[in-house]
């Protein structure tokens, strides 16, 4: 697991063993500072840092040293898909995993022994998140976040679901529902939303500095940096916003997933999937317009992951409650993406209001 470390100064002692032990165990530990004890710092300057790193799925997990844990922790849950936990016993470590799923564990080196750290630094890292009750109050919390924080999605891996509001997306959408729509125009349509989601998805991507000469003189400009992108479709409607998110980010390598439901046991089987070899290093959109059911979007996610893929979100126009309770309870690290989430299914499995098939109308099947 790759973790990223950080403290101030009356953390450092403390900071600097964990980060030995996690070696110990075998993690990929990345340093966020700070880097020596010797000159009073300020807590938010290096949390940030490593808070950063989690939310933006760059490492998997983030833990926090200051003197009391107090001020890390303030400071770490107002990174957007940041929840850190202040904890000072292996009960509440274990229990701040499987009840809040916390991505960053928060220490007191000025509070709690070293033993005692090392075991708490153990316990929560083989403790995983629990469904049921605990996800649906996780829910409210990501909801909660989605709606006054909704100016930028990024890709944290918290399970959060983000309602993507934005009015050229929200006017789109109101076309394509429209049962008058051509086949062209709801499928350019399509396309469209889904780049717009793209570029609210993709707004935290981290970015490097670049030098440039322009025609007049040499300056400093960005680039994207270290994140590699990958775009899933479920077949068929998914292939529909493919295009949409690669005019955006023409670099994202591409991969197919196909699904069918057996008419006996009403199961997802997959009969198709190639994916990009370096899947297991890629952040991952699995896209398909509308999450219904969830059966195959969740059978797909689970499919990508039994072949290496690790950091996964989704991204659909259109879902069901019954949808996003499902892929949320069955993957809780995954965040979904959405420009609405409609009333219920009916009783034939249709989203309602919804669009109808979107596969038909994308391809003019019926
Ligand atoms: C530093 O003296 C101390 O205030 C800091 O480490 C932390 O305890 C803040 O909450």
């Amino acid at each position: 697991m790759k973790i990223a470390v950080a403290s101030d100064h009356a953390g450092f002692a403390m900071k600097e063993d964990i980060r030995n032990y996690l070696f110990e165990l075998g993690h990929d530990v990345e340093d966020c500072g700070a880097f020596s004890e010797e000159k009073s710092v300020d807590y938010p300057d290096w949390g940030i840092k490593a808070a950063e790193k989690v939310a933006d799925g760059r490492a998997d997990r983030g833990i926090l040293v200051c003197g009391t844990g107090v001020g890390m922790s303030i400071t770490a849950n107002k990174v957007k898909g940041v929840y850190a936990a202040l904890c000072a016993d292996e009960f509440t470590a274990r229990l701040s995993r499987e009840h809040n799923a916390a991505n960053v564990l928060v220490l007191g080196g000025r509070t709690t022994g070293s033993e005692l750290a090392r075991s708490i630094v153990k316990t929560w890292l083989g403790s995983e998140p629990e469904s049921g009750r605990h996800m649906l109050r996780r829910q409210k919390i990501a909801d909660y976040e989605s709606r006054v924080k909704n100016d930028g999605a990024e890709t944290s891996g918290s399970g959060r679901v983000v309602i993507i509001e934005h009015p050229l997306i929200q006017h789109k959408l109101g076309i394509v529902r429209d049962k008058n729509t051509s086949v062209k125009d709801f499928r350019d349509l399509v396309q469209e939303i889904a780049g717009l989601m793209a570029y609210e998805i993709s707004r935290n991507l981290p970015l490097g500095e670049i030098d440039v000469e322009t025609p007049l003189c040499p300056t400093k400009a960005f680039s994207i940096s270290g994140k590699k992108l990958a775009v899933v479709p479920v077949l068929r409607a998914g292939l529909g916003m493919v295009e949409g998110i690669l005019r955006l980010i023409p670099n994202a390598k591409v991969g197919h997933i196909g699904l069918y439901r057996d008419p006996e046991t009403l199961l997802p089987v997959d009969y198709y999937c190639k994916l990009p070899n370096d899947i297991e290093e890629r952040d991952i959109f699995v896209v398909d317009p509308m999450l219904a059911t969830g059966g195959s979007a969740s059978a797909a996610i689970s499919h990508i992951k039994r072949l290496g893929g690790r950091r996964i979100s989704l991204v659909s126009l259109i879902a069901a409650p019954e949808g996003v309770k499902k892929v949320s309870s069955e993957h809780p690290e995954v965040d979904i993406f959405l420009a609405s989430l409609d009333s219920h299914l009916n009783e034939h499995g249709y989203i309602v209001p919804g669009l109808g098939d979107a596969g038909d109308r994308l391809f003019g099947t019926k």
